[in-house]
């Protein structure tokens, strides 16, 4: 069904910003095979991402929207919740709902040239860079300045640490002291607090399309903790542990210090290549929603042909699920362990979406092994602390954690767009996450790293992710522990680096 143009009252923004009456540019289609959630979902997206509907501008109620397409209210509220988690759109505290302020998709005024002065929210088309043919500054510097004046902080660039600045002090505190009001333990649970696993259960559901109950989870102490329970329960010396090369570093770690031994698979831009896993592998770790440090995000046929192979192998696969809360305009591929929960332990962590600090995170695991993990724990009478399990569960129950997380999107949303907007399609691994990628020339790095330190920006590459010979050569640009204006600064410094280096 094709909607008419409707200059009518019914398509009138509700509210003050602006007043006037806008044409909203989406149709759905009653016969296409798409759901309709899904359908206005894409719809609003491209509007957005071509300019149709801009920035701060607000979107009619959802009972509008729903009267105007002849749809109903809820799939109007779903692709509303959808685009909001995804960053794309923003809520202004019960006063409506408005276009998220991404840089992608706003053209404006030129840019103010001096050095260190604050970006304005919307690099225009003529600032942004592209690799080697980017416009030039007009301000007859030639170069760009350092992204740090006299005084200024270096704008760390470098993957793996996230934004733990913004946060509800209220809600914080709140759970902290609900958290003091039980008394303390004395046997701690191997698997945690039953009200945690509960809420965490609801968590995965509702974020990740996981559907387990409580009896799958153990609360752990994060990513690290849950490797190394892993580990300890299905490695002895000379098993062999297959990890992503080039993949994160601590699974290696963690699998070498229980005495396997370690075989590096090779990973593309898509994630870890399943063709060539060797037979033999006890355990294999993978990120197949956003692959650390490339950033792919594993293809559903090549992940049924993952677990294909573990099935035939006898393999047990390790799905680290670090930074998938974070996804842009993208919908959530079906996590491994969904598709084989005998197969496949998952671990995820609050250590991107809250802070590594509160050392929480679960791993997920059919009930069997999950009762060998356990048992491993009391052996080694390991645990995560009670009142950190009580203050989380607090958040989760109450939404705290929900709502930080909503926030978070959006300023990652804005941070990834400022990347993409300048350094264009070379960026890789940008639908999720905290960092992206840049394949660059392997011999153009070590002098990049350098300049770009001394103007002010720490980086880092992909050499130190690799475990064996280095095949993957580029930046790997984190933008979880720069401000928004700071990741803008540093961006520019790094397009202003490249270009000559990709010119050459
Ligand atoms: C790939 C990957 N997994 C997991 C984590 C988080 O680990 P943990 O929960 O032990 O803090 C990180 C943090 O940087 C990471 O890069």
């Amino acid at each position: 069904m094709d909607i008419e143009n409707t200059s009518t009252s019914s398509c009138f923004w509700e509210t003050t910003l602006p007043r006037t009456p806008v044409d909203l540019p989406v149709s759905v289609d009653r016969e296409a095979a798409a759901a309709l959630t899904v359908q206005l979902g894409d719809r609003l997206r491209t509007a957005m991402r071509d300019g149709t509907l801009k920035s701060g501008e607000r979107l009619p109620s959802t009972r509008a929207l729903a009267r105007q397409l002849s749809i109903s209210r809820t799939v109007v509220t779903e692709a509303y919740q959808q685009l909001y988690a995804e960053g794309w759109l923003d809520g202004r505290h019960g006063s409506g709902t408005y276009v998220a302020d991404l840089v992608i998709h706003t053209p404006s005024a030129p840019r103010p040239s001096g050095s260190g002065a604050p970006a304005e929210p919307h690099p225009p088309p003529s600032a942004r860079r592209a690799y080697g043919g980017g416009p030039r500054r007009s301000d007859g510097a030639g170069a760009v300045p350092a992204a740090r004046g006299r005084g200024e902080q270096m704008v760390d660039l470098r993957p793996g640490q996230p934004w733990v600045r913004d946060y509800d002090e209220a809600a914080w505190r709140r759970a902290w002291r609900r958290a003091a009001d039980l008394p303390p333990g004395d046997r701690p649970d191997p698997l945690g607090l039953p009200g945690l696993r509960e809420a965490l259960a609801v968590h995965l559901r509702r974020t990740r399309a996981i559907a387990v109950g409580p009896e799958n989870i153990m609360v752990t102490r994060g990513t690290g903790n849950g490797l190394d329970l892993v580990a300890a329960t299905l490695l002895r010396p000379g098993h062999r542990a297959g990890v992503e090369d080039p993949g994160y570093r601590v699974a290696r770690e963690v699998f070498a210090a229980r005495g396997a031994e370690i075989v590096p698979c090779p990973v593309d831009e898509d994630g870890v290549v399943v063709d060539g896993l060797p037979d033999g592998l006890r355990v294999l770790y993978t990120t197949p929603a956003h692959q650390y440090p490339l950033g792919g995000r594993l293809p559903v046929p090549r992940r049924e042909r993952l677990l294909d192979w573990a099935r035939r192998t006898g393999a047990v696969i390790v799905e680290d699920d670090y930074d998938a809360e974070f996804r842009y305009d993208v919908a959530p591929l079906p996590a491994l362990h969904g598709l084989d929960p005998d197969r496949v332990v998952l671990l995820g962590t609050l250590s991107k979406s809250l802070a590594p600090d509160i050392g929480v995170g679960w791993l997920v695991a059919a009930p069997d092994l999950l009762a060998a993990v356990a048992a491993t724990r009391t052996r080694l009478s390991d645990r995560t602390s009670g009142p950190a399990q009580q203050a989380v569960a607090v958040m989760l129950e109450r939404g705290d954690l929900d709502r930080h997380l909503r926030r978070m999107r959006l300023e990652y949303a804005r941070r990834r767009a400022a990347i993409v907007d300048v350094l264009g399609p070379r960026v890789m691994g940008d639908t999720a996450g905290l960092h992206v990628m840049v394949e660059l020339p392997a011999q153009t790095i070590p002098s990049l790293l350098a300049e770009a330190a001394e103007r002010g920006v720490l980086l880092d590459s992909t050499a130190r992710h690799h475990h064996g010979e280095e095949h993957r050569h580029g930046l790997v640009i984190g933008y979880g522990s720069a401000s928004l204006a700071d990741v803008r600064r540093g961006i520019t410094v790094v397009a202003d680096l490249i270009g000559p280096r990709l010119a050459n």
